[in-house]
């Protein structure tokens, strides 16, 4: 196979080709910055400069004049539209050969029957199939392709500036804080500042820890998609959009980059787990950058990233919610990036729930941790981004099968959850009462889950008041283990009907001592001890009883309680949890993670000045201050899924499908 390499410069005069994947031409300008395009030999340079949208609050109305859109697909991604006060920079280009490899690789495997599988399988539900089309993205993805075969498209992008119109009318003007930030604040700042890590002098990302003692930085020297959200939504609720902009912009550019596990290559879709900048050496003692992904093949573990596009999902989202700037997501070359993120989730394989099936370590607990199959995590993650991305996707002809395909999903998932994640005391008795063996389509047991499996950790520790989401369903297994990040999304999303999410956060209250101690918060409980750790874990020593993945404490977690806490109205808990963690988080060297049962001591291999800690507790401060720009990202219950859900349900009766029946019936 021939490799290209397409240069793309700034300003963008000159296009070049050349026959290697570095560009080593002597013509080729020493101070270019070079980023690798992707797959199949195909490399790419580019225009190094994403000069995004500095969100302006309290200013007056700016027209926002963004770039001419570029009609073909099979473009680079690359796209820069300039403010005012830069030089134009330029977009290049839609390229003959298969930058996405489009046509093989988009096969249509969105399973949309799933959730008639669920069902018509399910048991209990004698229905009527639900009739769906057959789902043909091809169709459209051929289609541009074919377009894109035109050849090299060159366009030069506009001024812009940020609009603040409203988001959506929703915000009008956001208030500066008033206050005088405290000195912890200040000193999160700085150091949140100082975390930010620059590709051809402007900023794409923060590095996922900045202790400069560390002598054995490992990966953390490295930009973390996952890592990065918190910093994200600190710049965002900053009214500093400019560097989330380029962050995503970058990232789309490695989605799906050509990086191989022993010879294996990960699916189409996939985003990085983190990326570095790298500098290379050229001739003449000459310098350039270039980006270097990593989807997990070099990951201890090798485990895979499958948060990663997922949050890159969520945080497009919240980047137009937060600046107005709504043509990012509109882009045609970002349009494309999210419909390979949900092809790669959408695929049929031989999974028979509505769940996204995953090996272990997949997320944030990215080692073994029993966490393979339908984590929680995920589950809620990938509900959040299928809303996001219904809201993102344009409508077109092209991406009505995308949409009704990810309609149905949502509404399955979130029945699936609902109805077989939740546990609280009434569940709890019910399974302990379980017939087992149960071979038939009316199975109440659907899951075949042995009573004795319920633990005896739970029996004592479940409350009167409140419930959770467990964290994982498998056949003959439930993990009845509580992870914080996915029963705190589940809030966030409304994957959880309103009373399971209030019952959530009711029990977290109720458990205080246990979830919250004296860090917030515990990144699951309880903790794996003796044998089971010993089988769970393979005896993994970073994970003991009480640290870091295995039941220890991380300050992250405290913007997503924050978050779930708005939500639904309980600032004083999020308040609570805030004022603990800033009387310790500064003093302690603000760590990645805290051990012990309740968080007292600083993690045992805990990195310190984690960036995600130090935006984390930013970001909560914020988002506290800022309830109208909370408010934008998160979701109340969807009606409409309900009333999918309903249908399925009511066929057999032939009771009516309405908004009431799926209150009443849903909104248990
Ligand atoms: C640890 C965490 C992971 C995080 C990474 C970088 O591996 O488990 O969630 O992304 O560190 O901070």
């Amino acid at each position: 196979m021939n490799s290209i390499t397409l240069m793309i410069m700034k300003p963008c005069s000159r296009i070049m080709f050349a026959a290697a994947p570095f560009p080593k031409s002597p013509n080729f300008p020493s101070n270019l910055c070079v980023s690798r395009l992707k797959t199949y030999k195909f490399y790419g340079t580019c225009s190094p400069r994403f000069s995004g949208v500095k969100a302006v609050f309290n200013e007056s109305r700016k027209e926002y004049s963004g770039g001419k859109r570029i009609a073909a697909w099979g473009q680079s991604r690359i796209f820069s539209p300039p403010t005012t006060h830069r030089p134009p920079y330029y977009v290049v280009a839609t390229l003959a050969s298969d930058i996405r490899n489009f046509s093989t690789s988009i096969e249509t495997r969105v399973n949309d029957k799933n959730f008639e599988r669920i069902y018509v399988h399910g048991g209990d539900l004698n229905v009527k199939p639900v009739v769906v089309e057959k789902i043909d993205l091809d169709e459209n993805i051929v289609k541009n392709e074919e377009e894109g075969k035109k050849g090299i498209e060159f366009e030069e992008i506009g001024n812009c500036e940020l609009k603040n119109e409203g988001l959506n009318g929703e915000i009008e003007s956001v208030e500066v804080i008033g206050r005088e930030e405290s000195e912890v604040e200040k000193e999160a700042w700085r150091l949140l500042r100082n975390a930010v890590v620059s590709y051809c002098g402007s900023p794409v990302g923060t590095v996922a820890a900045n202790d400069p003692n560390d002598k054995m930085p490992l990966n953390y020297d490295q930009v973390f998609i996952r890592d990065f959200i918190p910093s994200a939504f600190a710049f965002l609720l900053k009214g500093e959009g400019e560097i989330v902009r380029n962050f995503l912009l970058h990232t789309l550019q490695l989605q799906s980059w050509e990086k191989t596990v022993d010879c294996y290559s990960p699916g189409q879709g996939l985003m990085p787990a983190s990326f570095k900048v790298r500098t290379v050496a050229l001739d003449d003692n000459k310098f350039e950058e270039v980006l270097d992904p990593d989807f997990g093949e070099s990951a201890i573990g090798r485990v895979a990233p499958v948060d990663s596009g997922l949050w890159w999902i969520i945080l497009l989202r919240a980047y137009g919610k937060l600046t107005g700037d709504y043509t990012l997501q509109e882009r045609v070359d970002v349009q494309t990036g999210i419909k390979l993120i949900l092809n790669l989730c959408l695929s049929d394989g031989f999974d028979m729930f509505p769940s996204l099936l995953v090996t272990d370590g997949s997320c944030m607990i990215d080692r073994r941790m029993g966490i393979h199959g339908h984590p929680l995590e995920i589950q809620s993650l990938f509900y959040s981004s299928l809303r996001c991305a219904r809201e993102m996707l344009t409508p077109e002809e092209g991406s009505k099968n995308l949409v009704r395909a990810v309609n149905n999903r949502l509404s399955a998932l979130s029945f699936h959850i609902r109805e077989y994640y939740w546990v609280d005391l009434k569940k709890i008795n019910e399974i302990y009462r379980y017939k087992t063996e149960e071979y038939s389509t009316e199975a109440t047991n659907k899951f075949n889950i042995y009573p004795e499996q319920i633990p005896d950790w739970l029996m004592h520790w479940i409350p009167e008041e409140g419930g959770y989401m467990i964290g994982n369903l498998q056949p003959a297994h439930m993990d009845f283990r509580f992870f914080t990040l996915g029963n705190l999304w589940s809030i966030v999303s409304s994957l959880g009907t309103p009373k399971q999410n209030e019952a959530i956060l009711n029990m977290i209250e109720a458990k205080w001592d246990d979830l919250i101690g004296q860090m917030p918060l515990k990144i699951c409980y309880p903790a794996l001890k003796k044998e089971e750790w010993r089988i769970i874990t393979g005896s993994d020593p970073k994970n003991t009883p009480w640290s870091y993945h295995n039941g220890g404490s991380w300050p992250t977690l405290l913007w997503q309680f924050t978050l779930a806490c708005m939500k639904m109205g309980r600032q004083d808990l999020a308040k609570k949890a805030i004022d603990l963690a800033e009387k310790r988080l500064s003093a302690d060297h603000w760590p990645e993670y805290y051990d012990t049962k309740n968080g007292k001591f600083i993690g045992k291999q805990a990195r310190l000045y984690q960036t995600w800690s130090i935006a984390g507790f930013l970001t909560s401060k914020m988002l506290l201050e800022k309830p109208e720009l909370a408010s934008v990202l998160y979701w109340e219950e969807d009606y409409d899924l309900l009333e999918n859900c309903i249908c399925a349900l009511s066929s057999s009766t032939r009771k009516k499908c309405s908004r009431m029946l799926a209150k009443s019936q849903i909104l248990v």
